[in-house]
């Protein structure tokens, strides 16, 4: 077994071990994937000052998200059909991020139920809900997580429509894969994912086969969506949702000022500056570049966090010192999950904590929560000068 230092390390794994449908279908952005690459090379333009002579010694990475303590202000963000990456990824991953002290984000496009993972985890985890047009499902999705304990709702605004991923399109992306020839020439090297998942029960969208009304089959990502999700979601009902679930609400998806100042008026607990990791609309800023104008127009009224484009302890830092209070990987722990498991995913979590721990030593910091800017170099135009 190699030996892992950094995220990148799990991908050649990844690939190896995990089919060719799912592994396209965490690695890419919708259309050019300009935003998938924005979304990590603005992370490099930004830059660390380095202090030096400063006792580091005592130093914490320990914060809240939303008031709940976190081991480090890292959560794992929703990724749909994590089951699919491993078996079982919804319950592996959950299970990593209690060990670690961080929270779990459970999509609604996941394999394992809400109730599934909660019984096999003893903390509360967040849900992420997709908003569908059948209003019941809806309404019943969201007792089921405050029958889970959920404590937190975080509630996905920027795919109501699906940004389209050519990869997904070409491979026949499905939830389990279909066996055509070409899957079954691709399975026939993946025969270790092959035998894991022929021991799980776990094959199917868990929220969704047997709950939704007439739903037998929504192996097909784009057409469910495409069916079922609500496109005309709207403030008026973001508001009525947060009513209906009661207890805190994140609001992710965020990319602009102008929302970010309805989704603090509408009382959210936080929102995620987030362009769904460059899947959906390509051609929009990364969020690390346009994190600091939110920070400017809701900063004091909401609090913010951030996801797209972490791969590294550094980048959560550079979040963190533009302002936001919480962070989200996607990519980064499904890496480590399709190549390791649990494992792969705690391994994850251990990198991105070694580099931010390290690298606040180094700037001259001990304690997560005082990062500002101060511990930043960012060029002059990095915000852009955009009309
Ligand atoms: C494979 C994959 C599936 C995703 N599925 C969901 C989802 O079901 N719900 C959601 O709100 N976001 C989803 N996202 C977006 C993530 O929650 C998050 O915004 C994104 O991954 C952050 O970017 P990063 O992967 O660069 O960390 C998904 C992302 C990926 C990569």
């Amino acid at each position: 077994m190699p030996v892992i230092t950094t995220i990148d390390d799990f991908k050649p794994i990844y690939r190896r071990r995990v089919p060719k449908m799912f592994y396209d279908y965490a690695e890419s952005g919708s259309w050019t994937e300009q935003t998938f690459r924005e979304n990590t090379s603005d992370f490099d333009k930004i830059r660390l000052r380095q202090r030096v002579a400063v006792d580091m010694e005592g130093r914490t990475t320990e914060s809240t998200m939303i008031g709940e303590p976190v081991a480090m202000p890292v959560a794992l963000a929703p990724v749909g059909l994590t089951g699919m990456q491993h078996a079982d990824g919804e319950i592996k991953a959950a299970r990593a991020a209690e060990k670690f002290g961080v929270p779990f984000t459970l999509s609604t496009m996941s394999i394992c139920s809400i109730e599934d993972v909660a019984t096999h985890t003893s903390k509360p985890f967040w849900f992420q809900l997709y908003v569908m047009r059948d209003e019941e499902y809806v309404a019943a999705l969201i007792q089921r997580a405050k029958d889970a304990g959920c404590s937190a709702m975080v509630l996905t605004l920027d795919l109501q429509i699906l940004g389209q991923r050519h990869k997904d399109l070409k491979n026949g992306l499905t939830a389990p894969p279909k066996l055509t020839p070409a899957t079954m020439l691709d399975l026939a090297t993946k025969w270790r994912w092959g035998m894991e998942m022929l021991q799980t029960k776990r094959r199917k969208f868990g929220n969704i086969v047997g709950h939704a009304k007439g739903v037998t089959d929504a192996s097909s990502l784009s057409s469910w969506t495409a069916e079922q999700f609500d496109p005309q979601l709207d403030w008026a009902k973001v508001a009525k949702l947060k009513e209906q679930w009661g207890g805190k609400l994140i609001l992710k998806g965020i990319l602009d000022a102008d929302d970010a100042r309805k989704a603090a008026e509408i009382g959210a607990d936080a929102i995620v500056v987030s362009n769904h990791g460059g899947r959906q609309l390509d051609g929009a800023l990364s969020s690390i570049r346009v994190l600091p104008s939110i920070v400017d127009a809701v900063g004091d009224k909401v609090e913010i966090h951030l996801d797209s484009g972490i791969r590294s302890g550094q980048d959560v830092l550079k979040a963190l010192a533009l302002g936001a209070k919480g962070t989200y990987i996607g990519r980064a722990f499904t890496y480590g999950l399709g190549a390791m498991g649990q494992r792969g995913v705690t391994t994850a979590l251990e990198i991105i904590h070694r580099e931010l721990d390290t690298t606040m030593a180094l700037c001259g910091r001990k304690d997560v929560k005082t990062l500002d800017r101060d511990v930043l170099l960012v060029p002059k135009d990095f915000e852009g000068d955009w009309a």
